[in-house]
């Protein structure tokens, strides 16, 4: 999911950890795991044989220079990372269930939200250690929490849980608060969870919930070209121009409402809602750039893109995966979405994917267009890739196996035979992202930073030590970590660990998930409940922040669950998931995108 300037301000303004917490924290246990490994390494190495320990040790250093993927595997199943022997081989029909660390990742989100309920409930967002819930206006709660977890317990089989959550919702929600909401956020956590939930149960409660934020929501396209304005007074029913960017939208967020907007209006026969995200599309595509890419600004007066940066990051990211999301939700009949899907995609390998100058790895860059002192506009390209652009290889990987297949369904992992040259490059890509994304989960915590910056000749980075094609920028030893250091629960990379684990049935992809969740649950996890962000990822131990986001526990720890469960729960044939992990059903209609 891409938040707009309103989440990202919050998630700066949240207040810091104080050291009575972090005290606290520091007597946390460790996992099993990981304390068995170090100490293996410490009785073998140390104290026996030292210098056949320094050797051993160069000899890695040596190796991991050249090419760290082939060391970092087995130096990570030595030092117990992966204690997980999986006799499950891939097969076509199907995977089995990884009983004891689905239960583990369970365990995890029952530990996250008894500790919402006791200290937050109803609350919009929680904060685990003053142990407070706050909402996100004066006004008063919309159930953003309580309901962007509901499809979580149902998945998860917790029935307690779900059943006290329900009630709230029956009888304690209101979306009658007088106050500006972001229709974007309002939209995927909100709708998106009221719908899931419905198709997860068929209760008819969920419906009237969606149908009566839908109609608060449905003002906020009244503008001139039918763009809908960032903000939306749910009381009041008007849209709102955000002030921060000059009443512009962004792209992603005015792109990533048709899913939810669509199933509403299936389940309703209201074709209003269909009508109004669809619009949406129909003037991106008139006004789209010829490279296929987008600008991440719009104009709700005249529907044209705005000068302004191209990317798969903040308010760029959704736009693509919708573009694909809308075209599988209609079971593969809407191709005016897979063009505009495919002529994206073109665009992204064409200017935007690139490989770093030492370990090859390949990553996402940035276009931000600037002014040349004769006044013409320059694009630079900026090799800055946000953590939310790692959604990005499994969407890739999606993509390739049902818009970039010539047949369907493809095997597991897709045959070569079955893809298009356009699907075998984007799998191609999509595997390489996801190893990107893990390789900048090699910090102290285990845990990847919220931006990272990528190797060109002229950074004037003084490389110190090892050259990796990765860096923190602003990280200094000893001084405070800048704003891109830190790990706020994102979901992205194990989106797309759960995505590709489906489509290849690759074991590697359960041991991928199995230690970001052991690192989640090392650095993150709080004692007396819940889990927080952390500041730095590279400082050990982790300084808190006190800010549970909401998306931890509809989607980390939803697709994580996902990860190591049977297939046969919501399969990809089946279901499309919403940019916040809401599973939707693919649906069968006779409409067609009407453009
Ligand atoms: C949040 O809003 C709900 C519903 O309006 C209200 O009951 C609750 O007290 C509010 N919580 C806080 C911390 O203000
Ligand atoms: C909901 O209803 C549909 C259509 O009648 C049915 O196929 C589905 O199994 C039901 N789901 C649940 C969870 O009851
Ligand atoms: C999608 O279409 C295919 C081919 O027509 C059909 O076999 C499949 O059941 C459909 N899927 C859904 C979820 O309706």
């Amino acid at each position: 999911m891409a938040p707009g300037s309103e989440a990202e301000l919050r998630k700066r303004n949240t207040p810091k950890t104080s050291t009575a917490d972090l005290k606290a924290e520091g007597k946390e246990k460790q996992p099993k795991a990981k304390a068995n490994g170090d100490s293996r390494a410490k009785e073998s190495g140390l104290s026996a044989t030292p210098f056949i320990v320094l050797v051993l040790l160069g000899a890695v250093a040596v190796l991991v220079y050249q090419n760290p993927a082939v060391v970092t595997e087995p130096l990570f199943e030595f030092l117990g990372f992966d204690t997980d022997v999986s006799p499950v081989e891939p097969t076509r029909t199907g995977f089995v269930a990884d009983v004891e660390k689905r239960d583990a990742v369970k365990a995890a989100f029952r530990h996250a939200w008894l500790a919402y309920e006791r200290d937050a409930m109803g609350d919009d967002e929680y904060h685990p250690i003053s142990h407070k819930g706050t909402n996100l206006t004066e006004a008063g709660g919309i159930g953003y929490t309580v309901i962007d977890s509901i499809d979580t317990m149902l998945i998860m089989g917790l029935q307690d849980e779900y059943e006290r959550a329900r009630q709230w919702v029956a009888t304690k929600l209101s979306f009658d608060q007088d106050a500006n909401f972001n229709t974007f956020e309002t939209t995927i956590r909100v709708l998106g969870g009221l719908l899931s939930a419905y198709a997860l149960t068929n209760d008819s409660m969920y419906i009237e919930k969606a149908v009566d934020l839908a109609d608060r929501i449905m003002p906020a396209f009244d503008t001139p070209a039918r763009l809908p304005t960032s903000m939306i007074n749910l009381a009041k029913r008007q849209g709102v121009r955000a002030e921060d960017n000059k009443g512009l939208v962004s792209t992603a967020e005015i792109s990533t409402l048709q899913l939810e907007f669509r199933y509403l209006a299936y389940l309703t026969d209201n074709d209003d809602y269909w009508d109004a995200v669809e619009k949406v599309m129909r003037t991106i595509r008139s006004s789209s750039l010829t490279t296929g890419l987008a600008s991440i600004f719009m104009n709700p007066e005249d529907g044209r893109f705005v000068l302004s940066a191209i990317r798969l990051g903040s308010r760029g990211d959704s736009y693509y995966e919708y573009l694909l999301k809308q075209y599988l939700q209609t079971n593969l009949t809407e191709h005016v979405y897979q063009e505009m899907y495919n002529g994206a995609m073109d665009g992204v390998h064409g200017h935007l994917i690139k490989k770093g100058q030492f370990t090859g790895l390949t990553y996402t860059s940035e276009l931000i267009p600037e002014r040349n002192p004769r006044g013409e506009i320059q694009w630079r390209l900026t090799p800055k890739q946000d953590h939310l652009v790692c959604f990005f290889g499994g969407s890739l990987m999606l993509g390739a196996a049902t818009s970039g297949a010539t047949t369907q369904p493809v095997s597991i992992p897709p045959r070569p035979s079955e893809l298009t040259p356009r699907g075998k490059r984007d799998w191609q890509t999509g595997e390489a992202l996801i190893e990107t994304c893990m390789q900048t989960h090699d910090t102290a915590t285990g845990l990847a930073p919220e931006i990272v910056h990528f190797r060109i000749p002229s950074d004037g980075v003084v490389g110190s030590g090892v050259p990796q094609d990765w860096y923190i920028k602003g990280a200094q030893p000893g001084a405070p970590a800048p704003y891109d250091a830190r790990y706020i629960l994102r979901p992205e990379t194990v989106e797309s660990l759960f995505l590709a684990y489906r489509l290849t049935g690759d074991d590697k992809y359960r041991r991928y998930g199995w230690k970001i969740f052991e690192a989640i649950e090392r650095h993150c996890r709080i004692e007396s409940g819940g889990y927080a962000s952390i500041i730095n990822v590279d400082q050990v131990p982790a300084v808190h922040e006190d800010k549970m986001e909401t998306f931890l526990m509809s989607e980390t720890l939803k697709y994580l669950y996902l990860l190591f469960e049977d297939d046969s729960v919501l399969p990809l044939s089946k279901y499309v998931f919403n940019t916040e992990a809401h599973p939707l059903p693919i649906i069968s209609t006779t409409r067609k995108a009407n453009f």
